[in-house]
């Protein structure tokens, strides 16, 4: 049975999650169109920079979402006010020293930069292969030890972000559910990395996990309200989304 506690916003992660299987993420675009003008409000949380976010969308026929979250939490997009809201940049800024953070990372070998368009003056980005718990411990220390108050976000086994203390898709999410009044516990969030648990680790919120999940993200949610879907990708969003009650259970 579908859950029937309402849901004013859903909040999903791109690449592995909406995005993935075509097929799937059409069937998306689909149901979502349906719902019509009470649907909840759509956001959009990625590792990836808005302009970048905006051109997989298009490219992958995904709906234009209310509000993007992009480089994992450190951008607030509202197309419809006309861009990135300098407020809560300024509010990541406080206490943060990118280039410290970046000379800490470089002293550390076998970790390689991103390349430039990855990166903005709140994200650090990185590749780090297979980095242990221990190797992410150390790094951390080495940031602490230089008086850099970063938080480190490891993904996919591979992916480094070194961001400010308060930077991550949860604190992205609860932001935007205070600027529009939306409670915790009527948001739906969904993604299959590292980088999204913090979504999943916002109090109330409820999850939907796709089968094709890191590791990494099956652990983070282990004691929380996730739903963990049989389809991956897309198809495993939608799972979700009759799950909790957003897109009906019989579909054409
Ligand atoms: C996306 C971003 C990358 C980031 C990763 C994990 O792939 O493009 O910069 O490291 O997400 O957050």
């Amino acid at each position: 049975m579908p859950e029937t506690k309402r849901v004013a916003l859903f909040c999903s992660d791109l690449d592995g999650t909406l995005l993935g299987l075509p097929e799937a993420s059409a069937d998306f675009r689909r149901i979502w169109d349906s719902l019509g003008d009470d649907r909840p409000v759509l956001v959009y949380s990625t590792g990836r920079l808005v302009e970048d976010a905006m051109r997989v969308i298009r490219a992958g026929g995904l709906p234009e979402p209310d509000y993007y979250i992009g480089g994992v939490g450190t951008v607030i997009h509202d197309p419809g006010a006309g861009g990135v809201i300098p407020d809560y940049a300024e509010a990541l800024s406080e206490d943060w020293d990118l280039a410290k953070a970046i000379e800490v990372v470089r002293s550390f070998s076998g970790i390689e930069e991103q390349p430039a368009e990855q990166q903005n003056e709140c994200k650090s980005s990185w590749f780090w292969h297979d980095a242990s718990p221990a190797d992410l411990d150390r790094l951390r220390a080495a940031l602490d030890e230089a008086g850099v108050t970063a938080q480190v976000i490891y993904s996919s086994a591979r992916d480094l972000d070194v961001l400010p203390r308060r930077a991550n898709k949860g604190n992205a999410l609860r932001w935007i559910c205070g600027k529009l009044g939306v409670p915790l516990d009527e948001a739906v969030v969904a993604g299959d990395t590292g980088n999204d648990s913090s979504m999943f680790q916002v109090e109330g919120v409820r999850g939907i996990v796709p089968a094709n999940a890191e590791p990494e993200l099956i652990e983070a949610v282990r004691d929380l309200d996730a739903f963990r879907a049989r389809g991956e990708c897309a198809a495993g969003i939608i799972e979700g989304l009759i799950h909790h009650g957003v897109f009906p259970q019989h579909r054409s």
